[in-house]
């Protein structure tokens, strides 16, 4: 069946039943847009941060990783054009006192909280948080929660490129908290507060940046389908001229086909040499480069990738999401790719008496560092449906014949069908699934 039976309050239920996503601070009534990761989610946050990492570093040129500070004084981001244009236009309804996206209502009509239709004007609203270093409160000790990981690159692009020995073209990739009051947060991890990004900056030669900027756009692309994305949900979209940032000369967005649209899941734009530019502007520090070819100095240019690791968590349980009926009963399965399933296997002894033998199996694969769980507690039936909600690929079940022939029963999450297989061949099974 297919994953458009998948609603928002369906995902976020399972996320909370199974421990994957847990709302902030739930116990105090929770905090909006700010959300906490459970175990699960816990494992699949690092897969989905691993793929990155290793889809990044094992591009043909070099790609280099940082690990920037979240917070920034007030000169990083008037250079960026954050402290002057990182703004969205909010509303307030004059009787209720609720607070809008400006462009997310119908001014003309009422608002939809209390039905009055008396609006403040449109104003613009900073979506950084401002915070302060150290004890005295004048401006200059201002300090700002980063709301993109991109600059602490651009920032040390001079020290990565005169501290390693690296030459254009090559990248800077980063993974990181990023902050953003958002008016209205959203359609659960779609649109937080306190998210996490995974950003490269790509630098090159002006003249090879749309080469590169069309080449990161495939590469990309063959990245959501490695995880198991289903094609026909991923697109890609060129921004029309006046959709582009300030920054941009062109601009892709990697969409997915959400339940509620069409939306952006990954930014790839072409920069040009604007970050280097503004920073060696406003820092008096010559970014440029020399090059020996031409014995001229210039400004690289700039191709960024730029994904949410949430947003992209979101989407995995989107498209992995389906329900079936197996027995005559309705089953929530998540249909994840195995190398993104947060555990690959399950070792299920079918009675207590089993259990030693059947957690030397267990043990083994888990030294052998495959995501497995030890399931002994319920019905088989129930451990089934269990291993099905959290998308477990793969279940093995030990039983009293298992001490008799060495053998256990396979049963595919997907297709339920069941085999016997032989205990020493498990660790292969599972390697081939990961395949
Ligand atoms: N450096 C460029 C940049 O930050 P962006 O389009 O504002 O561009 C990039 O953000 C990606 O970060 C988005 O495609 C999305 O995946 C993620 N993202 C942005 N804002 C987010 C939010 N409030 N909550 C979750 N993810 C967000």
């Amino acid at each position: 069946m297919s994953s458009s039976v998948a609603t928002l309050d369906k995902i976020t239920a399972l996320c909370k039943r199974r421990g994957f996503v847990y709302q902030s601070a739930e116990i105090y009534g929770g905090l909006n847009g700010v959300y906490d990761f459970g175990p699960l989610g816990t494992i699949l946050k690092n897969t989905i941060k691993n793929a990155w990492l290793a889809h990044m570093t094992s591009f043909a040129e070099e790609v280099l990783l940082l690990d920037g500070s979240i917070l920034g004084g007030s000169d990083v981001w008037k250079a960026s054009g954050h402290l002057d244009g990182f703004s969205d236009p909010m509303v307030d309804c004059l009787v209720c006192k609720k607070r809008y996206r400006a462009d997310d209502i119908d001014l003309e009509k009422n608002c939809p909280h209390c039905g009055n239709k008396q609006w403040t004007d449109i104003r613009q609203f900073n979506l950084m948080f401002q915070t302060q270093l150290g004890a005295m409160a004048d401006g200059s000790s201002i300090a700002y929660l980063r709301p993109e990981t991109a600059q602490a690159i651009f920032i040390n692009f001079k020290n990565v490129i005169s501290t390693n020995r690296v030459k254009i073209p090559f990248g800077i990739a980063q993974i990181g908290k990023a902050f953003r009051n958002e008016i209205t947060p959203k359609q659960f991890l779609f649109r937080m507060r306190e998210f996490e990004q995974m950003e490269m900056e790509f630098f090159c030669k002006p003249d090879e940046a749309d080469k590169f900027f069309e080449v990161w756009i495939e590469r990309r692309k063959a990245f959501f389908l490695s995880l198991g994305l289903t094609p026909e949900n991923v697109r890609t979209r060129p921004h029309a001229s006046d959709e582009l940032a300030h920054y941009a000369k062109g601009c892709v967005d990697v969409e997915y086909n959400f339940p509620f649209g069409w939306k952006e899941l990954e930014g790839i734009a072409n920069r040009a040499d604007f970050d280097l530019t503004q920073h060696s502007k406003h820092s008096g520090k010559d970014l440029a480069v020399f090059d020996e070819a031409t014995k001229a100095s210039y400004t690289p240019y700039v191709v960024e990738c730029s994904v949410g690791v949430d947003r992209l968590f979101l989407t995995l349980l989107f498209d992995a999401y389906a329900e079936d009926v197996v027995e005559g009963e309705t089953r929530t399965v998540l249909r994840f790719h195995p190398r993104v399933a947060p555990y690959t296997a399950a070792i299920m002894p079918l009675s207590n008496k089993l259990s030693d033998q059947a957690s030397e199996i267990y043990k083994k694969l888990k030294a052998a560092g495959i995501r497995v769980q030890f399931d002994e507690s319920g019905s088989i039936g129930k451990r089934y449906r269990r291993q099905d909600e959290i998308g477990t690929p793969v279940c093995f079940t030990f039983d009293f014949e298992s001490v008799e022939d060495g053998k256990v029963t396979a049963r595919n999450r997907d297709t339920t069908k069941q085999e016997r297989i032989a205990i020493d061949q498990i660790e292969g099974y599972v390697r081939d699934l990961m395949r």
